[in-house]
Protein backbone atom coordinates (compact mmCIF):
# COMPACT_ATOMS: atom_id res chain seq x y z
CA UNK A 1 0.00 0.00 0.00
CA UNK A 2 1.38 3.71 -0.74
CA UNK A 3 1.41 6.11 1.89
CA UNK A 4 -0.45 9.37 1.45
CA UNK A 5 1.60 11.29 -0.98
CA UNK A 6 1.72 8.55 -3.18
CA UNK A 7 -1.64 8.06 -3.21
CA UNK A 8 -2.79 11.37 -3.89
CA UNK A 9 -0.05 11.35 -7.07
CA UNK A 10 -1.90 8.21 -8.11
CA UNK A 11 -5.21 10.04 -8.19
CA UNK A 12 -3.72 13.57 -9.32
CA UNK A 13 -2.42 11.88 -12.77
CA UNK A 14 -5.45 9.39 -12.96
CA UNK A 15 -7.38 9.78 -16.10
CA UNK A 16 -10.60 11.49 -15.43
CA UNK A 17 -13.55 13.39 -16.41
CA UNK A 18 -15.02 16.27 -14.52
CA UNK A 19 -18.82 16.15 -15.30
CA UNK A 20 -20.23 18.77 -13.17
CA UNK A 21 -17.85 22.35 -13.31
CA UNK A 22 -18.96 25.88 -13.63
CA UNK A 23 -16.76 28.08 -15.19
CA UNK A 24 -17.99 30.73 -13.33
CA UNK A 25 -16.92 29.15 -10.45
CA UNK A 26 -13.97 28.68 -11.42
CA UNK A 27 -12.69 32.46 -10.67
CA UNK A 28 -9.81 32.45 -8.47
CA UNK A 29 -9.46 35.93 -6.24
CA UNK A 30 -6.24 36.89 -7.73
CA UNK A 31 -8.21 36.86 -11.63
CA UNK A 32 -11.57 38.14 -9.89
CA UNK A 33 -9.63 40.99 -8.77
CA UNK A 34 -6.86 41.84 -12.23
CA UNK A 35 -10.23 41.50 -14.71
CA UNK A 36 -11.54 44.36 -12.13
CA UNK A 37 -8.97 46.14 -12.92
CA UNK A 38 -8.69 45.72 -16.16
CA UNK A 39 -12.03 46.88 -16.95
CA UNK A 40 -11.86 49.80 -14.90
CA UNK A 41 -14.62 48.37 -12.37
CA UNK A 42 -14.89 48.03 -8.73
CA UNK A 43 -14.11 44.38 -7.27
CA UNK A 44 -16.17 42.88 -5.10
CA UNK A 45 -13.48 42.00 -2.60
CA UNK A 46 -10.30 45.01 -1.82
CA UNK A 47 -7.43 41.91 -1.74
CA UNK A 48 -7.53 37.83 -2.14
CA UNK A 49 -7.62 37.05 1.79
CA UNK A 50 -10.36 39.24 2.15
CA UNK A 51 -12.61 37.45 -0.78
CA UNK A 52 -11.18 33.98 0.65
CA UNK A 53 -12.21 34.96 4.25
CA UNK A 54 -15.57 35.50 2.98
CA UNK A 55 -16.20 31.73 1.19
CA UNK A 56 -17.80 31.09 4.12
CA UNK A 57 -21.35 29.54 3.68
CA UNK A 58 -24.12 29.11 5.40
CA UNK A 59 -26.53 27.54 2.54
CA UNK A 60 -26.42 27.50 -1.04
CA UNK A 61 -28.10 30.68 -1.39
CA UNK A 62 -25.26 32.53 0.71
CA UNK A 63 -22.56 31.01 -1.39
CA UNK A 64 -24.85 32.16 -4.72
CA UNK A 65 -24.83 35.62 -3.85
CA UNK A 66 -20.87 35.80 -3.95
CA UNK A 67 -20.72 33.53 -7.11
CA UNK A 68 -23.10 36.24 -9.03
CA UNK A 69 -20.75 39.19 -7.28
CA UNK A 70 -17.54 37.58 -8.57
CA UNK A 71 -18.97 37.00 -12.15
CA UNK A 72 -19.91 41.10 -12.21
CA UNK A 73 -15.91 41.11 -13.29
CA UNK A 74 -16.59 39.10 -16.52
CA UNK A 75 -16.81 41.54 -19.39
CA UNK A 76 -15.24 40.94 -22.49
CA UNK A 77 -14.48 38.02 -24.84
CA UNK A 78 -10.93 37.92 -23.41
CA UNK A 79 -12.02 37.73 -19.65
CA UNK A 80 -14.00 34.34 -20.56
CA UNK A 81 -11.23 33.24 -22.39
CA UNK A 82 -8.95 33.74 -19.46
CA UNK A 83 -11.39 32.00 -17.04
CA UNK A 84 -12.05 28.89 -19.05
CA UNK A 85 -7.94 29.06 -19.81
CA UNK A 86 -6.97 28.93 -16.66
CA UNK A 87 -9.58 25.88 -15.61
CA UNK A 88 -8.17 24.29 -18.43
CA UNK A 89 -4.77 24.21 -17.75
CA UNK A 90 -5.25 23.32 -14.13
CA UNK A 91 -7.32 20.17 -15.63
CA UNK A 92 -4.30 19.17 -17.65
CA UNK A 93 -1.87 19.46 -14.83
CA UNK A 94 -4.40 16.83 -13.07
CA UNK A 95 -4.99 14.10 -15.52
CA UNK A 96 -8.71 15.37 -16.90
CA UNK A 97 -8.99 14.09 -20.33
CA UNK A 98 -12.59 15.53 -20.97
CA UNK A 99 -14.62 17.95 -19.23
CA UNK A 100 -18.73 18.94 -19.63
CA UNK A 101 -18.20 22.36 -18.00
CA UNK A 102 -21.44 24.11 -17.37
CA UNK A 103 -21.72 28.02 -18.06
CA UNK A 104 -24.97 30.55 -16.89
CA UNK A 105 -25.36 32.74 -19.76
CA UNK A 106 -28.17 34.87 -18.02
CA UNK A 107 -25.98 35.78 -15.56
CA UNK A 108 -24.10 37.57 -18.26
CA UNK A 109 -27.43 38.55 -20.45
CA UNK A 110 -29.00 40.44 -17.71
CA UNK A 111 -25.62 42.29 -16.77
CA UNK A 112 -25.46 43.93 -20.64
CA UNK A 113 -22.71 41.20 -21.66
CA UNK A 114 -23.95 39.36 -24.87
CA UNK A 115 -24.46 35.54 -25.05
CA UNK A 116 -22.22 35.63 -27.82
CA UNK A 117 -19.27 37.13 -26.16
CA UNK A 118 -19.37 34.88 -23.50
CA UNK A 119 -19.82 32.03 -25.36
CA UNK A 120 -17.01 33.15 -28.15
CA UNK A 121 -14.66 33.67 -24.88
CA UNK A 122 -15.24 30.04 -23.89
CA UNK A 123 -15.56 28.24 -26.66
CA UNK A 124 -12.00 30.04 -28.79
CA UNK A 125 -10.06 28.53 -24.60
CA UNK A 126 -11.84 24.93 -25.01
CA UNK A 127 -10.88 24.83 -28.79
CA UNK A 128 -7.29 25.64 -27.49
CA UNK A 129 -7.22 23.56 -24.83
CA UNK A 130 -7.99 20.38 -26.96
CA UNK A 131 -5.04 21.05 -29.08
CA UNK A 132 -2.49 21.89 -26.48
CA UNK A 133 -3.31 19.22 -24.05
CA UNK A 134 -6.21 17.11 -26.18
CA UNK A 135 -8.94 17.75 -23.57
CA UNK A 136 -12.14 16.72 -25.27
CA UNK A 137 -15.18 18.41 -23.98
CA UNK A 138 -19.03 18.61 -24.24
CA UNK A 139 -20.19 22.44 -23.46
CA UNK A 140 -23.30 22.70 -21.46
CA UNK A 141 -25.62 26.21 -20.71
CA UNK A 142 -27.40 25.92 -17.59
CA UNK A 143 -30.75 27.64 -16.79
CA UNK A 144 -31.11 29.61 -13.78
CA UNK A 145 -33.80 28.31 -11.73
CA UNK A 146 -34.89 31.28 -10.11
CA UNK A 147 -35.40 33.14 -13.01
CA UNK A 148 -39.01 32.94 -14.83
CA UNK A 149 -38.97 29.89 -17.34
CA UNK A 150 -39.85 32.58 -20.51
CA UNK A 151 -36.37 33.89 -19.64
CA UNK A 152 -35.07 30.21 -19.92
CA UNK A 153 -37.12 29.48 -22.92
CA UNK A 154 -35.80 33.29 -24.57
CA UNK A 155 -31.95 31.46 -24.02
CA UNK A 156 -32.77 28.85 -25.64
CA UNK A 157 -33.58 30.31 -28.94
CA UNK A 158 -30.82 32.77 -28.53
CA UNK A 159 -28.67 29.38 -28.56
CA UNK A 160 -30.04 28.80 -32.00
CA UNK A 161 -27.68 31.25 -33.47
CA UNK A 162 -24.51 29.05 -33.06
CA UNK A 163 -26.06 25.63 -33.92
CA UNK A 164 -23.33 22.63 -32.41
CA UNK A 165 -21.39 24.32 -30.17
CA UNK A 166 -23.66 23.79 -26.97
CA UNK A 167 -24.16 19.73 -26.55
CA UNK A 168 -26.14 20.72 -23.69
CA UNK A 169 -28.51 22.11 -21.41
CA UNK A 170 -28.79 22.36 -17.03
CA UNK A 171 -30.16 24.19 -14.54
CA UNK A 172 -29.23 25.57 -11.67
CA UNK A 173 -29.33 28.28 -8.60
CA UNK A 174 -31.48 28.03 -6.56
CA UNK A 175 -33.15 24.66 -5.88
CA UNK A 176 -35.60 25.52 -2.98
CA UNK A 177 -39.01 27.05 -4.31
CA UNK A 178 -38.27 26.41 -8.03
CA UNK A 179 -39.14 22.87 -8.97
CA UNK A 180 -38.25 21.01 -12.18
CA UNK A 181 -41.64 21.34 -13.40
CA UNK A 182 -41.30 25.28 -13.62
CA UNK A 183 -39.09 24.19 -16.53
CA UNK A 184 -40.49 21.25 -18.53
CA UNK A 185 -41.78 23.25 -21.47
CA UNK A 186 -38.19 24.94 -22.03
CA UNK A 187 -36.59 21.31 -21.51
CA UNK A 188 -38.89 19.73 -23.73
CA UNK A 189 -38.37 22.05 -26.76
CA UNK A 190 -34.46 21.75 -25.82
CA UNK A 191 -35.08 17.97 -26.45
CA UNK A 192 -36.90 18.48 -29.57
CA UNK A 193 -33.77 20.35 -31.08
CA UNK A 194 -31.42 17.67 -30.19
CA UNK A 195 -29.77 18.99 -26.72
CA UNK A 196 -28.68 16.75 -24.10
CA UNK A 197 -30.39 17.57 -20.72
CA UNK A 198 -29.01 17.44 -16.92
CA UNK A 199 -30.40 19.08 -14.01
CA UNK A 200 -28.93 19.74 -10.12
CA UNK A 201 -31.60 18.07 -8.49
CA UNK A 202 -31.80 16.95 -4.61
CA UNK A 203 -28.53 19.19 -3.59
CA UNK A 204 -30.90 21.13 -0.82
CA UNK A 205 -34.17 20.01 -2.41
CA UNK A 206 -36.10 16.81 -1.98
CA UNK A 207 -35.54 13.23 -3.49
CA UNK A 208 -38.65 13.85 -5.13
CA UNK A 209 -36.78 16.45 -7.35
CA UNK A 210 -34.60 13.91 -8.67
CA UNK A 211 -37.56 12.06 -10.13
CA UNK A 212 -39.56 15.08 -11.29
CA UNK A 213 -35.98 16.02 -13.28
CA UNK A 214 -35.86 12.46 -14.55
CA UNK A 215 -39.80 12.58 -15.42
CA UNK A 216 -40.81 16.07 -16.33
CA UNK A 217 -37.68 17.25 -18.22
CA UNK A 218 -36.17 14.25 -19.75
CA UNK A 219 -33.17 14.55 -17.77
CA UNK A 220 -30.06 11.95 -18.90
CA UNK A 221 -27.96 12.65 -15.45
CA UNK A 222 -28.84 14.39 -12.01
CA UNK A 223 -26.07 17.18 -10.42
CA UNK A 224 -25.54 16.37 -6.99
CA UNK A 225 -28.56 14.11 -6.45
CA UNK A 226 -27.13 13.18 -2.99
CA UNK A 227 -30.92 13.64 -0.94
CA UNK A 228 -31.76 10.28 -3.25
CA UNK A 229 -30.61 8.38 -0.31
CA UNK A 230 -33.81 9.90 1.66
CA UNK A 231 -36.04 7.67 -0.29
CA UNK A 232 -34.98 4.01 -1.19
CA UNK A 233 -37.38 3.97 -4.03
CA UNK A 234 -35.51 6.83 -5.96
CA UNK A 235 -31.70 5.27 -5.46
CA UNK A 236 -33.36 1.95 -6.85
CA UNK A 237 -34.97 3.58 -9.66
CA UNK A 238 -31.59 5.48 -9.89
CA UNK A 239 -29.68 1.85 -10.07
CA UNK A 240 -32.37 0.65 -12.43
CA UNK A 241 -31.94 3.22 -15.06
CA UNK A 242 -28.37 3.50 -14.53
CA UNK A 243 -28.75 7.51 -13.90
CA UNK A 244 -25.44 8.78 -13.31
CA UNK A 245 -25.04 11.10 -10.35
CA UNK A 246 -22.48 13.90 -10.23
CA UNK A 247 -21.07 14.56 -7.17
CA UNK A 248 -19.35 17.02 -5.33
CA UNK A 249 -18.19 16.15 -2.01
CA UNK A 250 -16.10 19.89 -1.12
CA UNK A 251 -19.25 21.59 -2.46
CA UNK A 252 -21.89 19.59 0.06
CA UNK A 253 -19.66 20.45 2.92
CA UNK A 254 -18.85 23.70 2.14
CA UNK A 255 -22.79 24.27 1.45
CA UNK A 256 -23.56 22.48 4.70
CA UNK A 257 -25.56 19.66 3.10
CA UNK A 258 -23.44 17.49 4.96
CA UNK A 259 -21.87 18.79 8.72
CA UNK A 260 -18.46 17.62 8.07
CA UNK A 261 -16.72 14.57 5.40
CA UNK A 262 -16.90 12.14 7.41
CA UNK A 263 -21.21 12.01 6.88
CA UNK A 264 -20.98 12.13 3.11
CA UNK A 265 -22.49 9.59 1.77
CA UNK A 266 -20.46 9.18 -1.35
CA UNK A 267 -19.46 4.90 -0.29
CA UNK A 268 -22.87 4.09 0.37
CA UNK A 269 -23.83 5.51 -2.76
CA UNK A 270 -20.52 3.62 -4.81
CA UNK A 271 -22.58 0.63 -2.11
CA UNK A 272 -25.43 1.27 -3.38
CA UNK A 273 -24.55 0.38 -6.85
CA UNK A 274 -25.12 3.97 -7.95
CA UNK A 275 -23.27 5.50 -11.06
CA UNK A 276 -21.84 8.21 -9.08
CA UNK A 277 -19.01 10.39 -9.90
CA UNK A 278 -16.68 13.25 -8.31
CA UNK A 279 -16.33 16.39 -9.28
CA UNK A 280 -15.49 19.95 -7.98
CA UNK A 281 -18.50 22.67 -8.89
CA UNK A 282 -17.50 25.50 -8.23
CA UNK A 283 -13.43 25.37 -7.04
CA UNK A 284 -12.19 28.46 -6.20
CA UNK A 285 -15.18 28.69 -3.89
CA UNK A 286 -15.22 25.09 -2.67
CA UNK A 287 -11.57 25.15 -1.15
CA UNK A 288 -9.98 22.61 -3.95
CA UNK A 289 -10.40 21.14 -7.47
CA UNK A 290 -10.77 17.47 -8.73
CA UNK A 291 -7.96 15.85 -7.10
CA UNK A 292 -8.64 17.69 -3.76
CA UNK A 293 -12.42 16.64 -4.27
CA UNK A 294 -10.78 12.65 -4.67
CA UNK A 295 -8.45 12.87 -1.93
CA UNK A 296 -11.04 14.23 0.49
CA UNK A 297 -13.51 11.27 0.37
CA UNK A 298 -10.88 9.21 0.07
CA UNK A 299 -9.36 10.26 3.50
CA UNK A 300 -12.67 10.81 5.30
CA UNK A 301 -14.64 7.44 4.18
CA UNK A 302 -11.09 5.44 4.00
CA UNK A 303 -11.85 5.01 -0.07
CA UNK A 304 -8.88 2.60 -1.84
CA UNK A 305 -7.12 3.00 -5.12
CA UNK A 306 -9.06 0.24 -6.45
CA UNK A 307 -12.32 3.02 -5.48
CA UNK A 308 -10.33 6.34 -7.04
CA UNK A 309 -10.00 3.87 -10.37
CA UNK A 310 -13.92 3.16 -10.29
CA UNK A 311 -14.94 6.45 -9.92
CA UNK A 312 -12.43 7.56 -13.00
CA UNK A 313 -14.25 5.14 -15.17
CA UNK A 314 -17.19 6.21 -13.87
CA UNK A 315 -16.82 10.26 -15.02
CA UNK A 316 -16.02 8.59 -18.76
CA UNK A 317 -19.20 6.50 -18.35
CA UNK A 318 -21.33 8.93 -17.12
CA UNK A 319 -20.26 11.41 -20.20
CA UNK A 320 -21.74 12.41 -23.55
CA UNK A 321 -18.84 11.32 -25.54
CA UNK A 322 -19.60 8.24 -28.02
CA UNK A 323 -19.19 5.13 -27.08
CA UNK A 324 -15.88 4.36 -29.00
CA UNK A 325 -14.22 7.35 -27.27
CA UNK A 326 -15.62 5.76 -23.98
CA UNK A 327 -14.11 2.56 -24.38
CA UNK A 328 -10.75 4.76 -25.44
CA UNK A 329 -10.38 6.61 -22.30
CA UNK A 330 -11.50 3.61 -19.94
CA UNK A 331 -9.03 1.59 -21.26
CA UNK A 332 -6.50 4.63 -20.37
CA UNK A 333 -7.54 4.43 -16.78
CA UNK A 334 -6.76 0.44 -16.82
CA UNK A 335 -3.33 0.98 -18.30
CA UNK A 336 -2.38 3.68 -15.81
CA UNK A 337 -4.14 1.84 -12.96
CA UNK A 338 -2.42 -1.70 -14.19
CA UNK A 339 1.00 0.36 -13.97
CA UNK A 340 0.93 1.90 -10.56
N1 LIG B 1 -25.92 24.47 -7.03
C1 LIG B 1 -26.78 25.25 -7.67
N2 LIG B 1 -26.41 26.24 -8.46
C2 LIG B 1 -25.11 26.46 -8.64
C3 LIG B 1 -24.16 25.69 -8.00
C4 LIG B 1 -24.59 24.63 -7.16
O1 LIG B 1 -23.81 23.88 -6.55
N3 LIG B 1 -22.95 26.17 -8.37
C5 LIG B 1 -23.17 27.19 -9.22
N4 LIG B 1 -24.48 27.38 -9.38
ZN1 LIG C 1 -23.29 22.78 -9.46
Amino acid sequence: MQDRAGFEEFVRQLPKAELHVHLEGTLEPELMLALAERNGIAAPFPDVDTARAAYDFADLQSFLDLYYAGADVLRTEQDFYDLTRAYLTRAAQEGIRHVEPFFDPQTHVVRGVPFGVALAGILLALEDAEEDFGITYRLIMCFLRDMPADDATHTLHTARLYPHRIAGVGLDSAELGNPPEKFAGVFAEAAELGYRRVAHAGEEGPASFITDALDMLGVERIDHGVRCLDDPAVVARLVAERVPLTVCPLSNVKLRVFDEMAAHPLKRMMDAGLLVTVNSDDPAYFGGYLTENFMAVADALDLTLADMTALAKNSFAASFIDDALKATYIAEVDAYSAGA
